[in-house]
């Protein structure tokens, strides 16, 4: 049980805690901890990615950061952080021009993207730039490298180096490096990989650019659970270490910082049994949770919440043969939010499901029969 789940436990079991059901409450305590944490392991800045959870009270506890942006509301968030970066495929010219007036740092997803840029910028000044790589650029310098899932962002081996020279040649702007992100969840199976296709490319880009670069942004795909990865982390300190001394490495991270500040809370409002299977009934499901239905996935691997119960504890009946699905709001038959172990659940009891703290509330489908959204509260 972590930290969170424990006050949670106790302070609404006291009745000193109480919350608008369906919520989401966060502990930014937690969130500054992962940060230096994952910094500390790498020995790099980590930028945060804010898209894995836009909520103003958190962000205002990264002001002293390096965070990624991709749209406009994130950027109005991001405005006092130390130092922004926005990269999407789809920038358009708004996001173009508060971005340039932030003063924020751009990652290039293609060299029309550069040209709009340039042109947007007029006289103003623009920081320089960041080339997004394609993930094909780790086969492409590694014939070895196992096949990472291919995507859409960035550019290929020939395209960046073309960009590279288009940045050469163009007096408004300059190369700051390149950003290579193999995807969520790859670093365990790729970081050493992407490490090794990144040193590769350096010398690339600089004798296209004709001069040094200074920043390589190896993204990271660290999952929630990081830390368990140390023989992962051991081989990939190897590869850091073979950098050049005049490059700057730094990681990016979403899910690895936010997940475990946060906690998903739902409110049985019924339960029933239907052919010898126990249901309870939540005021909240797919539309504030979406991710808790697992829809995306084959295998659904359902959740299991902890239980609070006003006034009393529960038990835990861990060697149940039964068990109660967990069911939400909405008439999908998709809404299946969590398993609990027996059928000691009855209504008004609050279901509290950690490692809720990226994403779950945004990635969402909300508008569905037009159900209210999760609050949100901040506790630390
Ligand atoms: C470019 C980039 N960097 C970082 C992230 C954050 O990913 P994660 O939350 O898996 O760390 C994303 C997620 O989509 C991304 O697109």
């Amino acid at each position: 049980m972590t930290g969170i789940i424990n006050r949670l436990e106790q302070g609404l079991s006291g009745g000193q805690f109480s919350f608008e059901s369906p919520c989401y409450i966060y502990d930014p305590t937690v969130l500054k901890d992962n940060i230096n944490a994952l910094e500390k392991e790498l020995g790099t800045p980590v930028i945060i990615s804010i898209k894995a959870n836009p909520s103003v009270e958190l962000n205002l506890r990264l002001i002293d950061r390096g965070v990624e942006v991709a749209s406009l509301k994130e950027l109005n968030l991001a405005v006092n952080c130390n130092k922004i970066y926005i990269n999407n495929p789809s920038m358009d010219k708004n996001l173009m021009r508060a971005g340039i007036a932030a003063k924020a740092f751009f990652i290039i997803d293609t060299q029309e993207q550069l040209q709009q840029l340039i042109a947007l910028a007029g006289n103003r000044p623009l920081q320089p730039v960041i080339l997004r790589c394609n993930v094909d650029v780790v086969s492409s310098l590694l014939p070895d490298a196992p096949a990472i899932r291919k995507d859409h962002f960035g550019m290929d081996l020939t395209s960046l180096l073309a960009a590279a020279r288009y940045i050469r040649d163009n007096e408004k702007v300059q190369l700051l490096g390149f950003h290579l992100f193999g995807g969520s969840h790859t670093f365990q199976r790729f970081a050493t990989y992407i490490a090794r296709a990144a040193l590769a490319l350096i010398p690339l880009i600089e004798e296209s650019y004709g001069s040094d670069i200074a920043l390589v942004n190896l993204g990271g795909g660290f999952g929630e659970h990081w830390w368990g990865l140390q023989e992962s982390f051991a081989a990939y300190h190897q590869a850091l270490s073979r950098f050049p001394q005049h490059i700057e490495l730094v990681h990016e991270a979403g899910r690895a910082t936010f997940a475990s500040c946060g906690v998903f809370m739902t409110t049985v409002v019924g339960t029933k049994r239907i052919a010898g299977q126990h249901y309870a009934i939540c005021d909240g499901g797919m539309n504030q949770n979406f991710l808790l239905c697992q829809t995306e996935n084959s295998f659904r691997r359902m959740r299991q919440p902890y239980c609070v119960r006003k006034g009393s504890q529960i038990p835990l009946e861990n060697n149940a043969d039964q068990k109660t699905i967990l069911v939400g709001s909405t008439c999908s038959r998709d809404d299946v939010i969590g398993h609990y172990p027996g059928e000691d659940i009855q209504a008004g009891d609050i279901l509290l499901f950690d490692q809720c703290g990226a994403y779950h509330s945004t990635y969402t489908v909300n508008r569905f029969l037009g159900l209210k959204e999760a609050a949100y509260y901040v506790i630390s």
